[in-house]
């Protein structure tokens, strides 16, 4: 661009006037080559601007009413002032909003851990809206669906709408993320989405679940109704009476993909901010909750869920042929799932 630009000055300057035109023509040239030069150049200078720094270039024009001086500029890609379209944030309108999403796979936590973020009072997790087939049915419907979450328009249980301070929704892997990977990492990293990951430690157990919860779901072991989640322990204690009887070779693929996935997941999404969690260490440590409101740089509350853990007991008693299974599982390198807990 800027070579173009000198290119263009020194023709236009080094073009000699012609002997023969009145004083008054030559500096009436010259003004107007003049003028239309450093035209030019600004327009030059301006798209350079731009190539180099489109991010803050869209970010001042458009935030600028709302910027803070106790914010870090290290933050500005992650801060949002959201305009929804179906209501006025009102006197919240200039309360920054960060865009998260919870990453995980079925039955490792993400339930509860959505629970106790949306207790707090900045926090709206808009749940696994894409569960929903259509809404990702492909990359133009998945993207609606998000700019839809994170413009504030999107209605569920726990949204907070106009002040709101971090929103977000609940997102399994295998719910159009990793077909979409690409795109997805793309759009992250343009709106600065921060992916909060949730990974259970234990296969096994996480199989366990995963079983047990299909079981109900066809045998609906509560009055007649199918409950992923349950709030009492007496509810936990009648979903856990089921012993799966578990199939090696499918745990093993089980095991084999979930492993493939999280890294996967990780790794894709390595250059977007994230922060990456484990259930276990969770339910070990409730502070490091804490963790994810420093990251969403979130004032620190107590965090409640109503959530009871469903299977408590050791692994011996929750499956039916615990013998086979430990067995299989000794001397391979998931020989930890079988004692840790
Ligand atoms: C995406 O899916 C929606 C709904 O299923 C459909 O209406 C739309 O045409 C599809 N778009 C593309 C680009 O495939
Ligand atoms: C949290 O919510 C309260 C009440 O709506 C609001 O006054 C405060 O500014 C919010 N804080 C953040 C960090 O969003
Ligand atoms: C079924 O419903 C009855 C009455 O509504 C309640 O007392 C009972 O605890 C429920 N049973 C289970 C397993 O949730
Ligand atoms: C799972 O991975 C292990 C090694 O990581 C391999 O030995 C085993 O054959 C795999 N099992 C299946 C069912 O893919
Ligand atoms: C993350 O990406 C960077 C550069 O793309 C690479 O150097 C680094 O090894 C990656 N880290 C992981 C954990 O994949
Ligand atoms: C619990 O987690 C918090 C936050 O990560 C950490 O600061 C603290 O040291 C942990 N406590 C224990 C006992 O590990």
């Amino acid at each position: 661009m800027v070579e173009d630009c000198s290119a263009i000055n020194k023709d236009a300057f080094g073009t000699k006037p012609h002997k023969k035109y009145p004083v008054v023509l030559r500096t009436v040239v010259l003004s107007l080559v003049m003028i239309s030069s450093v035209y030019i150049c600004s327009i030059c200078i301006k798209q350079k601007g731009f190539i180099i720094n489109p991010n803050v270039m869209r970010v001042e024009v458009k935030d600028q009413p709302c910027r803070r001086p106790s914010i870090p500029s290290s933050e500005f890609p992650y801060i949002h002032y959201p305009d929804p379209t179906t209501y006025n944030r009102n006197e919240c309108a200039c309360t920054p909003v960060r865009f998260f999403a919870l990453l995980s796979m079925q039955r490792s936590g993400s339930g509860w851990l959505e629970t106790l973020l949306n207790s707090h009072i900045n926090i709206s997790s808009n749940g696994e809206i894409f569960s929903v087939k259509e809404r990702r049915s492909n990359i133009s419907t998945i993207i609606a669906t998000l700019d839809k979450v994170y413009n504030l328009d999107w209605y569920s249980s726990a949204s907070k709408n106009e002040c709101t301070g971090a929103v977000g929704f609940k997102w399994m892997l295998n719910q159009g993320l990793m077909q979409n990977h690409e795109g997805m990492v793309e759009y992250f990293k343009k709106r600065g989405v921060t992916p909060i990951f949730l990974f259970r430690k234990n296969l096994l157990r996480r199989w366990v679940s995963v079983l047990a919860n299909a079981h109900d779901r066809d045998s609906k072991q509560l009055n007649g109704t199918h409950k992923a989640h349950v709030h009492s322990r007496h509810e936990a204690d009648v979903l856990a009476s089921y012993k799966p009887n578990i199939d090696v070779t499918k745990l093993f693929l089980d095991i084999n993909h979930t492993i493939k996935w999280n890294a996967d997941a990780i790794r894709f999404f390595n250059n977007t901010r994230h922060i990456v969690l484990y259930y276990e260490d969770i339910v070990l440590n409730r502070t490091k909750v804490v963790d994810v409101l420093d990251f969403l740089r979130m004032p620190h509350r107590e965090l409640k869920s109503q959530h009871v853990k469903i299977h408590t007991r050791p692994l011996p008693d929750q499956i039916e042929n615990w013998k086979e299974v430990s067995q299989s599982l000794k001397g391979t390198k998931f020989e930890s799932f079988l004692h840790s807990d």
